[in-house]
């Protein structure tokens, strides 16, 4: 397979043709169930008169399936040791949740893939919002709690395999990465919308903190729903080899034309502060993601 590039193609067909145990690492959003009908966008854009939401329908089970036959393919060309990391939500069906990671995850143990973490991403300053008839009728059982989080799904093929020992995040400020990324659940705020020609990019933060966090330098990444290209972009950028997959060609030329581009990783993040003396709640606290001293500079 020709590397560093992204391909355009069904990601079944497209990974049915590729060699086994040839990706290091992949990372990736599948594609939201029946929220969004990414041709419509392809086509218009960000355009608000062309509505892409919520037209398909394909049931909970079918899409379960789907997704597993692809997630089969992505760990038979995954070398033994390598990892796969799935961004994915709960998605709310009429009122009710469709605990999508749950029945994916269960479905991915039984292939043979394993858990080897499970983050949060804590969405900060965006998400779906659910409380509106609570505040209205604050009695019991109106309660729905506004969406803030995915989940990032870490899996692991086979054994855990052991690593060259280079330093990860050598760029970023070390209470970032103490207070912050060796946690279970990230605080990260979503790509604004209407801020990329694609409707649900997840934020370069993730990829850029997954990559240091599971690859080297020269790995292959995997990206077989690569949208607007967040992951082989921050793996060009990091010195990895890439590859990509998605089926809409206007996303593929969007993505490969973003490859050039210096990643977009926010200058602040957050974390919490704990005061040594008398303070009982800790407080949250921004702190600059870069290391003072870092000549290298994200943008
Ligand atoms: C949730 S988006 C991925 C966004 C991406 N992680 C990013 O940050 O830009 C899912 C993508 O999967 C693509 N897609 C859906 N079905 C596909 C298939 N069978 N093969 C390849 N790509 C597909 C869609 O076109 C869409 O761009």
């Amino acid at each position: 397979m020709r590397l560093n590039q992204i391909k355009c193609g069904d990601n079944i067909e497209v990974l049915s043709k590729l060699d086994s145990e040839i990706v290091d690492v992949t990372i990736t959003s599948p594609p939201y169930r029946n929220a969004i009908d990414y041709s419509m966008h392809a086509e218009h854009g960000n355009n608000p008169k062309k509505n892409y939401r919520g037209k398909l329908s394909i049931t909970v089970a079918d899409y379960i399936k789907d997704m597993s036959n692809i997630f089969s393919q992505v760990h038979r060309v995954t070398k033994e040791g390598g990892y796969c990391c799935i961004v994915i939500g709960n998605e709310i069906n009429k009122g009710t949740l469709e605990p999508l990671p749950a029945l994916l995850v269960s479905k991915l143990y039984e292939q043979g893939w394993y858990l080897h973490e499970e983050i949060i991403w804590h969405k900060v300053t965006g998400g779906a919002n659910r409380a509106g008839s609570f505040v209205q009728h604050p009695y019991p059982s109106y309660f729905r709690a506004n969406i803030m989080h995915e989940v990032i799904l870490v899996l692991r093929k086979g054994k855990n395999r052991l690593r060259k020992l280079e330093y990860a995040f050598t760029n970023i400020n070390q209470d970032v990465t103490w207070k912050e990324i060796v946690n279970s659940i990230w605080h990260i705020a979503p790509v604004p919308p209407g801020f990329l020609e694609h409707p649900c990019p997840y934020p370069e933060e993730i990829p850029y903190r997954l990559l240091n966090l599971y690859s080297n330098e020269g790995d292959v990444i995997l990206d077989p729903f690569n949208g607007a290209g967040q992951t082989t972009k921050v793996a060009k950028y990091l010195k990895r080899r890439f590859y990509g997959i998605d089926i809409q060609k206007t996303y593929v030329d969007y993505a490969t034309s973003r490859l050039a581009e210096a990643p977009h990783i926010r200058d602040e993040s957050i974390t919490l502060e704990f005061e040594s003396v008398g303070g009982s709640i800790p407080r949250w606290k921004k702190i600059p993601t870069r290391k003072v001293t870092s000549k290298k500079d994200f943008r």
